[in-house]
Formats: structure tokens, sequence, C-alpha cells
């Protein structure tokens, strides 16, 4: 499988079959990987990764999924790299082209980003941006498949901050035709151009009431009232306590929904303990789907033989 982009910015660059390609060898490398076989699809390939922001799942699992496919992952930070002293990213670009096969990076600013991918030769993966987090979407869709063994037709319903998790969220399920209805307070409302885009293929409602985006909804989903990106430490009264998800919100949904997060967590705000940590919760199995999204990801990207 190779993908027709080269890079992954937002979730907009890949199309249905692509999506539904890679959670197939998702699961396949899932599988693989509980029964002991070795797959290494992307022997001696080169990863680098570069974190701008902190991580635990994202560096965790990309750094993990390269050694489970005999590659190799780099890890730096924009301090300890010459981008500190005034390189250009466009430089940065160039020169990585020359060493590496693929570059991940978080970033603050999206369109540094994308400078990245416009000046370098090979893959650009965006590890989460202050507009999106598409290998976010891509581990929440194939949670989602296992979960529910289908996407296309089903309602997720979204309540908080209409944010990176969510742009990209909103593309993904334009893709597999999966309705999405978002409850956020009108100042965090998620892209426009997203929205509109979105809205060509599947419902995309953007409404005040949480209550009735997670009506019938197969999925209910939120994410920190803070991302690291936000300053403001005011933020988070403007969500509180309308747009926490309770076992009372949860009411609303369809009895057999699942209740999905990005994590980090703050139980208390956006979620109660008793939603997370409770039955209906898929958490942990959405964690775990970030390291097996993401090799299927890599050995698309970079054309591996599967
Ligand atoms: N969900 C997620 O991207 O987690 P990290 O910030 O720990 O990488
Ligand atoms: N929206 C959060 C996601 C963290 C994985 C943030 O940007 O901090």
């Amino acid at each position: 499988m190779k993908l027709n982009s080269k890079d992954l910015l937002s979730f907009a660059e890949v199309d249905a079959d692509e999506v539904n390609g890679m959670i197939g060898l998702a699961i396949q490398l899932k599988e693989d990987l509980k029964r002991g076989r070795e797959r290494l699809l992307l022997k001696n390939r080169s990863m680098a990764m570069i974190f701008e922001k902190p991580s635990t799942r994202t560096r965790i699992s990309f750094e993990t999924g390269m050694h489970q496919m005999g590659g190799h992952a780099i890890n730096m930070t924009p301090s300890e790299m010459q981008l500190s002293r005034g390189e250009t990213i466009q430089d940065t670009a160039r020169t990585l082209s020359r060493y590496v096969d693929v570059v991940m990076m978080r970033i603050f600013d999206h369109s540094m980003l994308e400078a990245l991918a416009e000046n370098a030769t090979i893959p650009v993966i965006n590890g989460l941006s202050d507009s999106y987090h598409p290998c976010q979407t891509l581990a929440d869709l194939m949670t989602i498949r296992e979960n529910k063994n289908r996407l296309n037709g089903l309602k997720v319903g979204w309540v908080g901050d209409g944010n990176n998790v969510c742009n990209s969220l909103i593309y993904g399920c334009s893709k597999v035709g999966m309705d999405i209805s978002i409850a956020t307070p009108r100042e965090f409302q998620p892209i426009q151009q997203v929205v509109r885009e979105a809205g060509r293929f599947v419902d995309v409602e953007i409404m005040t009431d949480p209550a009735m985006a997670v009506r019938d909804a197969d999925v209910v989903m939120t994410d920190t009232f803070s991302s690291i990106h936000n300053t403001d430490p005011n933020r988070i009264k403007r969500f509180l306590p309308k747009y926490q998800v309770s076992e009372s919100l949860m009411c609303n949904a369809r009895e057999d929904a699942i209740f999905m997060h990005c994590l980090p967590a703050k139980r208390g705000e956006e979620v109660t303990a008793g939603v997370i940590d409770g039955p209906r919760s898929v958490v942990w199995d959405e964690a775990e789907n970030r390291l097996h999204s993401q090799k299927a990801l890599l050995a698309a990207m970079l054309d591996a033989r599967v």
C-alpha cells in the first residue's frame, strides 16, 4: 500500500480506501505482535522525531513501533538542534531529507510543519500541532472499528473544546461516513474550513448543548479543556460544569456507546472518574492503538512490502 500524499499533516490528505487499508494492516500488526510474530517491515529505515512539546504516547509509540519493525528512531527537541540558533525550518527539512526516511514533528505553529513538509523530500508526519492531531484520529478510527465492527453510519458526539484533536477527527469522520455533533462554547469551535469541507460528505453539527450532541451517539469523545498551547488559566471556567462528560450525560448516548479520550485526561474536569474508569471507556485500547496504527501508517508512507 502506498499513500497518495507524501505527508500526513491534518488527515485531509488520506481517502477512505487508504484509511480502511491502514486500519486493516494495523489490526493485523496488532494480532502479529500478540502472537509474537516478527514483522520487520521497515528494516534499516530511520525516522527523526522532533518534539517541541511534551509527549508520552506519541513519543513512546512511534519509537517502539519503529523498533518493532526493524527500524530506528532518533528523538530530538528543537532546543537541541540548530533550529534553536536560527537555522531555518526549510534548511532543516533539506538536511534531514539526506539522512532519514521520514520525519515526525510535534510543534506549536502548524504553518511551520507545512514549511517542513514543503521543503522535505521525505514524508512528514504531524505528531500534533496547535491545529491538528492526525495520528490520534487514525488510532481513534481503528478503536471504533474494533469496538463497533464498522465505521460507516455511526455517530460521534464530541463534547468540550473544538481543538486540534477535534479538527482532525472531523476530517476522519468525513472520510469514513460517520456523522459528528460537537458541543462547545461558541469561542472554542473547530476550524470553520474543516467543518465546511467535511460537511460535504457527512453531517457535522456545531452546537452548545452537550446532551443534544451525544444524543443517540455510538461514540462519546472529549479532550482536555486546556491544551499544551493554551496559556489562559481561566480557560477551563468557560467549560465547567456544563461541558463535563459525566455518567448522566452518557445516558443520552446509545446504550452501547463507548467513551473515548486521547489522553492525558483530567478527571473531574472534562470527564468524571466514573466515566473514564467505567465499563464504557475504551481509553486504554485507544492509547494502545496509537502503536499499531502508526506502524501501519509508517509502513504505508514508506511503501513497505507487507
Ligand atoms: N494523545 C497523545 O498524543 O498523547 P501524548 O501527548 O502523550 O503524546
Ligand atoms: N489537545 C491536547 C492533546 C494532547 C494529546 C493538546 O494539544 O495538548
